[in-house]
């Protein structure tokens, strides 16, 4: 006879089709330690109520303690029968504590259970998320403090802007990173809200004690309205905005990586390790992690709009559509944890051609800007002085030549205020170590901005 929580006014068992649409204990199993752990803290409560003896719970406490090693090696499984988890710890303990194992459900309804459990797992999850993100910031640490100094081509719209320094191109991935490691601290921060005591959706006539049982669990509070609890998901949409926001981030840096790599740019060389042959052609190495850190955050951008579209129409308070907000979540989790060692390792291992880089940084005349910039301080307008470094650029294109080519008697043509004085910003050294304030590219900057990232990672 399968367990079911709900057996009591149904005449027959549910049809086969059914069973199968409404069982979710193949994916929330995973909740199991977490249900355990309400469990106990019901249990308390309900002793503390006077609707448990002291040995009633000393035993509860002893079987949960059992329950929880088997679930943790393994040794213990959910039947095919049961529908979802909390149905599977209750017929687990039942098979411990015969009718003890039943009361437990007392004040309790599965609609407050699984908004707790899923509480607790994603607390436990964003804290590992987090891990693994400070990981490939100290990577990308460790690489932008080696090229502080080392000059390359900026772009915008992908083409040749303004020289700066490497260090600060891979600092700006940590900080993105910093933003949503923030934000992942802010949600255990705003989520530590307890649902358990709220019932089916009207609180519990028995004298529960939710501000306690939320305390037990490591939540702040307790909902301050039940209706609200068992039906809020505000908790996993926003889990998954701050995953598919840090999905997009590091599908920049994939996409960035998938750059420095080609041939054309040959700006990176991946570590073996770290990188992927073709079938066909012997020379290949391929980028597979960038791609891959690029592609999942396509998927981690559906669950996010996919769990939103499917609260936007709910009616309160706890509706079965609320089932659907699991897989999504899992499976956001287990991409990140497989994708985020990825990046670390292959950015930890990288070797970037300072020399390559350092050449094309003067390429694609990206020193005009300094030209304009050096007239300004010389007392020309900037709009004229735009124009004039402007023009240096077009006789450029017609010789054929670079920038720090022009004669000087070719600046004088071009501008009397274009002096041979000119030629001390049309270095790369110069252009980069002229932008030394706040938030700049000069190397001393970079140096700053990079200690207090490392400073904070150390804080976190
Ligand atoms: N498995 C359900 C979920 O994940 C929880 C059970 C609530 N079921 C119910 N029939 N009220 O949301």
């Amino acid at each position: 006879e399968p367990t079911r929580l709900w057996g009591g006014r149904f005449a027959g068992g549910p049809s086969e089709a059914l069973a199968r649409l409404s069982r979710s204990v193949h994916f929330d199993w995973r909740l199991a330690p977490y249900d355990l752990r309400q469990t106990g803290a019901h249990a308390r409560v309900l002793r503390n109520a006077g609707l448990l003896t002291d040995d009633e719970l000393a035993s509860v406490e002893a079987a949960l303690a059992e329950l929880g090693e088997g679930i943790a090696s393994g040794a213990v499984q959910p039947s095919p029968d049961d529908e979802d988890v909390h149905t599977a710890v209750e017929r687990e303990l039942i098979e411990r504590l015969g009718p003890l194992g039943g009361k437990l459900r007392a004040g309790r309804s599965r609609n407050d259970q699984v908004a707790t459990d899923f509480r607790l797992y994603l607390r436990d999850q964003v804290a590992a998320i987090a891990t693994e993100v400070v990981a490939l910031q100290e990577a990308l640490l460790d690489q932008a403090e080696r090229h502080a100094s080392t000059a390359a081509p900026g772009f915008t719209h992908l083409q040749h802007a303004q020289p700066v320094s490497f260090g600060h191109e891979l600092g700006k991935h940590v900080q993105s990173l910093a933003r949503d490691v923030d934000r992942l601290h802010d949600w255990v921060e705003r989520n530590a809200v307890s649902p358990l005591g709220s019932g089916a959706l009207a609180g519990s006539s028995l004298p529960l004690d939710p501000e306690s049982v939320a305390k037990d669990l490591g939540f702040h509070s307790a909902a301050a309205n039940s209706i609200d609890a068992v039906s809020d998901r505000d908790f996993v949409a926003e889990f998954l905005f701050c995953t598919a926001m840090l999905g997009v981030h590091l599908s920049r840096l994939g996409e960035e990586y998938c750059l420095w790599a080609s041939t054309e740019f040959g700006w990176v060389r991946l570590d073996d390790a770290y990188s992927t042959g073709s079938s066909i052609m012997p020379q290949k190495k391929n980028p597979d992690i960038a791609e891959l850190a690029r592609g999942k955050a396509g998927r981690l951008i559906g669950h996010l709009t996919g769990v939103l579209a499917m609260l936007k129409g709910l009616p309160f308070a706890y509706n079965r559509d609320l089932q659907e907000d699991k897989e999504p979540v899992f499976d956001t989790v287990d991409q990140l944890l497989l994708v985020l060692p990825a990046l670390t390792g292959m950015v930890a291992t990288s070797t970037f051609d300072a020399e390559r880089m350092g050449a094309a940084a003067t390429t694609g005349f990206a020193l005009a800007t300094d030209i304009a910039e050096w007239l300004v301080r010389q007392g020309v307008v900037f709009r004229d002085a735009h124009e004039i470094a402007g023009a240096c650029v077009q006789e450029c294109e017609k010789q054929g030549k670079d920038l720090p080519d022009l004669t000087d008697a070719e600046l004088a043509a071009i501008s009397p205020h274009l002096t041979p004085d000119v030629r001390e910003v049309l270095t790369v050294a110069g252009s980069m170590h002229s932008r030394s304030a706040l938030g700049g590219t000069a190397p001393e900057r970079v140096a700053g901005q990079l200690g207090d990232l490392r400073g904070d990672l150390v804080e976190a």
